[in-house]
Protein backbone atom coordinates (compact mmCIF):
# COMPACT_ATOMS: atom_id res chain seq x y z
CA UNK A 1 0.00 0.00 0.00
CA UNK A 2 1.44 3.18 -1.16
CA UNK A 3 2.45 5.90 1.85
CA UNK A 4 0.70 9.58 2.43
CA UNK A 5 1.88 12.64 3.98
CA UNK A 6 -1.11 13.17 6.27
CA UNK A 7 -1.34 17.00 7.27
CA UNK A 8 -3.54 18.43 10.52
CA UNK A 9 -3.80 21.77 11.58
CA UNK A 10 -5.97 23.53 13.76
CA UNK A 11 -5.51 25.97 16.34
CA UNK A 12 -4.92 25.07 19.92
CA UNK A 13 -6.40 21.99 21.82
CA UNK A 14 -8.67 21.27 19.41
CA UNK A 15 -7.56 17.81 20.12
CA UNK A 16 -5.03 17.38 17.20
CA UNK A 17 -2.48 15.58 18.65
CA UNK A 18 -4.96 12.96 20.11
CA UNK A 19 -6.53 12.40 16.92
CA UNK A 20 -2.81 12.30 15.26
CA UNK A 21 -1.14 9.87 17.28
CA UNK A 22 -4.07 7.21 17.32
CA UNK A 23 -4.34 7.67 13.29
CA UNK A 24 -0.41 6.98 13.09
CA UNK A 25 -0.58 4.08 15.42
CA UNK A 26 -3.50 2.88 13.03
CA UNK A 27 -1.72 3.38 10.18
CA UNK A 28 1.52 2.50 11.82
CA UNK A 29 2.96 5.93 10.15
CA UNK A 30 5.27 8.55 12.14
CA UNK A 31 3.15 10.59 13.89
CA UNK A 32 5.43 14.62 14.58
CA UNK A 33 4.22 17.19 17.03
CA UNK A 34 5.39 20.18 15.60
CA UNK A 35 4.15 22.59 18.26
CA UNK A 36 6.25 20.27 20.64
CA UNK A 37 9.78 21.92 18.46
CA UNK A 38 8.29 25.86 19.16
CA UNK A 39 7.82 24.72 22.64
CA UNK A 40 10.81 23.50 22.82
CA UNK A 41 12.75 26.42 21.77
CA UNK A 42 10.56 28.58 24.20
CA UNK A 43 11.76 25.99 27.31
CA UNK A 44 15.51 27.01 25.94
CA UNK A 45 14.78 30.90 25.55
CA UNK A 46 13.15 30.67 29.00
CA UNK A 47 16.14 28.78 30.28
CA UNK A 48 18.69 31.39 28.63
CA UNK A 49 16.48 34.37 30.61
CA UNK A 50 15.82 35.54 26.82
CA UNK A 51 11.91 35.91 27.51
CA UNK A 52 10.13 36.19 30.22
CA UNK A 53 7.25 38.98 31.73
CA UNK A 54 7.29 41.70 29.29
CA UNK A 55 10.45 41.19 27.53
CA UNK A 56 11.39 39.07 24.68
CA UNK A 57 15.71 39.32 23.16
CA UNK A 58 14.72 37.63 19.94
CA UNK A 59 17.91 38.78 17.95
CA UNK A 60 20.00 37.14 21.13
CA UNK A 61 17.83 33.96 20.53
CA UNK A 62 18.46 33.93 17.07
CA UNK A 63 21.92 34.40 17.34
CA UNK A 64 22.13 30.95 19.28
CA UNK A 65 19.40 29.01 17.22
CA UNK A 66 22.70 26.33 16.15
CA UNK A 67 22.59 25.92 20.03
CA UNK A 68 19.40 24.29 19.45
CA UNK A 69 19.23 20.29 18.75
CA UNK A 70 15.42 19.07 18.89
CA UNK A 71 15.11 15.33 18.12
CA UNK A 72 12.09 12.95 18.93
CA UNK A 73 12.56 9.40 20.31
CA UNK A 74 9.87 6.85 20.83
CA UNK A 75 8.63 5.74 24.32
CA UNK A 76 7.58 1.93 23.99
CA UNK A 77 5.50 2.41 27.34
CA UNK A 78 3.80 5.70 26.66
CA UNK A 79 3.23 4.85 22.75
CA UNK A 80 4.37 7.96 21.36
CA UNK A 81 7.51 9.94 20.39
CA UNK A 82 9.11 12.27 23.55
CA UNK A 83 10.87 15.44 22.55
CA UNK A 84 14.26 16.38 23.53
CA UNK A 85 16.40 19.19 23.57
CA UNK A 86 20.39 18.82 22.87
CA UNK A 87 19.77 14.94 24.30
CA UNK A 88 17.48 15.53 27.62
CA UNK A 89 13.88 14.51 27.52
CA UNK A 90 12.23 17.86 28.24
CA UNK A 91 8.50 16.29 27.39
CA UNK A 92 6.80 16.89 30.23
CA UNK A 93 8.94 20.27 30.87
CA UNK A 94 7.25 22.10 27.88
CA UNK A 95 3.46 21.29 28.63
CA UNK A 96 3.21 24.24 31.55
CA UNK A 97 1.15 27.03 30.80
CA UNK A 98 4.38 28.67 31.55
CA UNK A 99 5.78 27.78 28.13
CA UNK A 100 2.24 27.85 26.60
CA UNK A 101 2.14 31.78 27.54
CA UNK A 102 5.45 32.48 25.84
CA UNK A 103 5.15 29.92 22.66
CA UNK A 104 3.33 32.13 20.64
CA UNK A 105 5.49 34.98 20.44
CA UNK A 106 8.67 33.27 19.76
CA UNK A 107 6.93 31.24 16.57
CA UNK A 108 6.32 34.60 15.15
CA UNK A 109 10.04 35.04 14.78
CA UNK A 110 11.09 33.77 10.55
CA UNK A 111 14.34 32.34 11.78
CA UNK A 112 13.09 30.02 13.79
CA UNK A 113 10.30 28.62 11.74
CA UNK A 114 12.62 28.40 9.01
CA UNK A 115 15.28 25.93 11.06
CA UNK A 116 12.07 23.97 12.42
CA UNK A 117 10.25 23.96 9.17
CA UNK A 118 13.47 22.32 7.16
CA UNK A 119 13.56 19.98 9.67
CA UNK A 120 9.81 18.83 9.25
CA UNK A 121 10.20 18.47 5.76
CA UNK A 122 13.05 15.99 6.27
CA UNK A 123 11.17 14.12 8.67
CA UNK A 124 8.16 13.75 5.90
CA UNK A 125 10.19 12.95 3.09
CA UNK A 126 9.61 9.32 2.44
CA UNK A 127 5.99 10.06 3.67
CA UNK A 128 3.79 7.67 5.91
CA UNK A 129 3.80 10.31 7.91
CA UNK A 130 1.05 12.04 10.18
CA UNK A 131 2.37 15.70 11.37
CA UNK A 132 -0.07 18.70 13.41
CA UNK A 133 0.63 21.67 14.16
CA UNK A 134 -0.70 25.24 12.33
CA UNK A 135 0.73 25.56 8.82
CA UNK A 136 1.70 22.11 7.80
CA UNK A 137 -1.03 22.05 5.11
CA UNK A 138 -0.09 25.04 3.86
CA UNK A 139 4.00 25.60 4.36
CA UNK A 140 5.62 22.54 5.53
CA UNK A 141 4.13 20.36 3.09
CA UNK A 142 1.71 22.17 0.60
CA UNK A 143 1.40 18.74 -1.42
CA UNK A 144 -0.13 16.86 1.20
CA UNK A 145 -2.15 14.40 0.36
CA UNK A 146 -4.83 14.50 3.26
CA UNK A 147 -4.83 18.05 5.25
CA UNK A 148 -7.13 18.47 7.90
CA UNK A 149 -8.10 21.76 9.64
CA UNK A 150 -9.48 21.44 13.40
CA UNK A 151 -11.70 23.50 15.21
CA UNK A 152 -14.18 23.69 18.15
CA UNK A 153 -15.49 26.51 20.18
CA UNK A 154 -12.64 28.37 22.60
CA UNK A 155 -14.71 27.64 25.65
CA UNK A 156 -14.70 23.58 24.59
CA UNK A 157 -10.97 23.90 24.05
CA UNK A 158 -10.14 25.57 27.25
CA UNK A 159 -11.97 23.31 29.49
CA UNK A 160 -10.18 20.41 27.57
CA UNK A 161 -6.83 21.77 28.51
CA UNK A 162 -7.70 22.86 31.66
CA UNK A 163 -9.30 19.47 32.89
CA UNK A 164 -6.05 18.10 31.23
CA UNK A 165 -3.46 20.14 33.20
CA UNK A 166 -5.56 19.71 36.57
CA UNK A 167 -5.26 15.66 36.12
CA UNK A 168 -1.22 16.45 35.56
CA UNK A 169 -1.17 18.14 38.83
CA UNK A 170 -1.53 21.78 37.84
CA UNK A 171 -2.42 24.17 40.23
CA UNK A 172 -4.40 27.19 37.67
CA UNK A 173 -7.66 28.72 36.88
CA UNK A 174 -9.61 27.87 34.36
CA UNK A 175 -9.99 31.47 32.87
CA UNK A 176 -6.56 32.01 32.75
CA UNK A 177 -6.74 28.95 30.31
CA UNK A 178 -9.27 30.75 28.67
CA UNK A 179 -7.17 33.67 28.16
CA UNK A 180 -4.34 31.37 27.01
CA UNK A 181 -6.34 29.80 24.25
CA UNK A 182 -8.18 32.83 22.48
CA UNK A 183 -4.94 34.37 23.21
CA UNK A 184 -2.75 32.44 21.19
CA UNK A 185 -5.38 31.58 18.42
CA UNK A 186 -5.05 35.43 17.97
CA UNK A 187 -1.36 35.41 18.24
CA UNK A 188 -1.48 32.41 15.94
CA UNK A 189 -3.71 33.45 13.18
CA UNK A 190 -2.31 37.12 12.69
CA UNK A 191 1.02 36.65 12.82
CA UNK A 192 3.14 37.63 9.34
CA UNK A 193 4.55 34.68 8.54
CA UNK A 194 2.87 31.27 8.01
CA UNK A 195 -0.19 32.28 10.25
CA UNK A 196 -2.85 30.10 10.95
CA UNK A 197 -5.14 29.83 8.02
CA UNK A 198 -7.28 26.70 6.63
CA UNK A 199 -5.84 25.54 3.43
CA UNK A 200 -7.96 25.78 0.55
CA UNK A 201 -7.87 21.92 0.15
CA UNK A 202 -8.79 21.05 3.55
CA UNK A 203 -11.20 19.43 5.22
CA UNK A 204 -12.76 21.07 8.16
CA UNK A 205 -13.88 18.79 11.03
CA UNK A 206 -15.58 20.92 14.08
CA UNK A 207 -15.40 18.73 16.98
CA UNK A 208 -16.94 20.57 19.57
CA UNK A 209 -19.45 17.80 19.66
CA UNK A 210 -17.91 14.64 18.15
CA UNK A 211 -16.21 11.75 19.85
CA UNK A 212 -12.72 10.75 19.37
CA UNK A 213 -13.51 7.58 17.74
CA UNK A 214 -15.81 8.95 15.40
CA UNK A 215 -13.00 11.52 14.32
CA UNK A 216 -10.80 8.45 13.64
CA UNK A 217 -13.76 6.85 11.89
CA UNK A 218 -14.00 9.24 9.03
CA UNK A 219 -10.00 10.16 8.69
CA UNK A 220 -9.54 6.17 8.37
CA UNK A 221 -12.31 5.98 5.96
CA UNK A 222 -10.55 8.85 4.30
CA UNK A 223 -7.22 7.69 4.14
CA UNK A 224 -8.30 4.35 2.35
CA UNK A 225 -9.70 6.25 0.15
CA UNK A 226 -5.96 7.75 -1.11
CA UNK A 227 -4.00 4.54 -0.23
O1 LIG B 1 0.15 22.67 19.21
P1 LIG B 1 0.70 23.43 20.42
O2 LIG B 1 -0.35 24.10 21.22
O3 LIG B 1 1.61 22.59 21.24
O4 LIG B 1 1.60 24.58 19.74
C1 LIG B 1 2.26 25.54 20.52
C2 LIG B 1 2.44 26.84 19.76
O5 LIG B 1 3.39 26.67 18.72
C3 LIG B 1 1.20 27.41 19.09
O6 LIG B 1 0.56 28.35 19.91
C4 LIG B 1 1.73 28.06 17.83
C5 LIG B 1 3.05 27.40 17.57
N1 LIG B 1 3.06 26.50 16.42
C6 LIG B 1 3.29 27.05 15.18
O7 LIG B 1 3.40 28.27 15.07
N2 LIG B 1 3.41 26.25 14.10
C7 LIG B 1 3.27 24.93 14.20
N3 LIG B 1 3.40 24.16 13.11
C8 LIG B 1 3.00 24.35 15.46
C9 LIG B 1 2.89 25.17 16.55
Amino acid sequence: MSKIVIAIDGFSSTGKSTIAKQLAKQLNYIYVDTGAMYRAVTYFALEKDLIGEGFFHSEALINILDEIRITFKFNEALGFAEVYLNGKNIEKDIRTLKVSQYVSPVATISEIRQKLVEQQQLMGKDKGIVMDGRDIGTVVFPDAELKVFMTASAETRAQRRYKELLERGHNLSYDDVLENVTTRDRIDSTREDSPLVKAEDAIEIDNSDLTIESQLDSLLKLVKALV
